[in-house]
């Protein structure tokens, strides 16, 4: 096509799309720049804004590091990753949130009952519960994989007086799907606002804050792998989390206990005697596809 035009512009480049393209590439890029184009006609886009554009992507390109994705913050802000969350959670299982950036592979294990508290100050936090499967069956050897701020608000990788693994643990449960783990309250925090996604959000008139929250990844055989979050019923962000990661069934209540309520059998029972913070919050898995 010789004559393109901003109405036929679209499907000139559809036709430029080779025969054999994969048809899910098709759709997908197809779907992607037809939005693109639509967005751009509907706004009447100028050369300053289109520049502005570019000039955010190279801005998040230029930030990126290991241990900073300013893409995926990106994503997370404009409600991009929960959008895809919520497409592929099973209305049967516990809803999905956003993975975030602060995951990293490689957590020291923790027994159940373990304890991730150690020194670190902070409200003392027990967290149990059963990880089921969607007739209420236990699924035992389920595995999960915990992360967390300290009391501070920071993951261990933004923080130089916590340990490289702190608040990172990693849990298989035994044949009754129980887990449980003493671990500090974490608390919200702002996600980083310091470069173009903290620019979009200053331009919005948006806060950088995300309501406090216990970070899990459930994996078994035969079951869909669950990234999810946990918020207490108390946070002041729970209505306004700038990541758009807050669930329904996701919100649990956090009940103050005494100290001779503690149970046994966990790595620091015999050792608690103030009051402490409670929360029993089951997993639901779906069956893998
Ligand atoms: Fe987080």
């Amino acid at each position: 096509m010789r004559t393109v035009t901003k109405d036929n512009i679209t499907d000139v480049f559809m036709a430029y799309l080779a025969e054999d393209t994969d048809p899910r590439m098709r759709e997908v890029m197809g779907a992607m720049v037809k939005h693109l184009h639509d967005f751009a006609r509907e706004v009447n886009l100028t050369h300053e804004e289109w520049r502005t554009g570019i000039a955010f992507l190279e801005g998040c390109a230029a930030v990126e590091t290991p241990d900073r994705h300013e893409f995926v913050l990106a994503s997370d802000v404009l409600g991009l990753s929960s959008l895809v969350d919520m497409l592929h959670s099973s209305a049967e299982a516990t809803s999905s949130s956003v993975l975030g950036p602060f995951h990293v592979s490689g957590a020291p294990a923790l027994e159940v009952g373990g304890d991730m508290k150690r020194h670190y100050g902070g409200p003392l936090l027990l967290a149990e519960g059963t990880i089921r499967d969607t007739d209420g069956n236990p699924i035992a050897g389920a595995e999960l994989d915990i992360w967390q701020t300290a009391h501070n608000g920071l993951y261990a990788s933004q923080d130089e007086e916590q340990d490289t693994y702190s608040f990172h643990g990693l849990m298989t449960v035994g044949e009754d799907g129980r887990y449980a783990f003493t671990t500090v309250k974490p608390v919200e925090y702002t996600v980083p606002s310091d470069g173009p996604v903290g620019d979009i959000l200053r331009a919005c008139g948006r806060h950088p804050w995300r309501p406090s929250h216990l970070h899990y990844i459930i994996k078994a055989p035969g079951f869909k792998t669950l990234v999810t979050e946990i918020f207490p019923d108390d946070d002041p962000y729970l209505d306004h989390d700038t990541v758009f990661g807050v669930r329904d069934d996701l919100v649990m209540t956090y009940v103050e206990k005494p100290g001779s309520d503690f149970p046994d059998g966990m790595a620091i029972s015999g050792q608690v005697s103030d009051p402490f913070l409670h929360v029993e919050f089951d997993v639901v898995l779906a069956c893998a596809d």
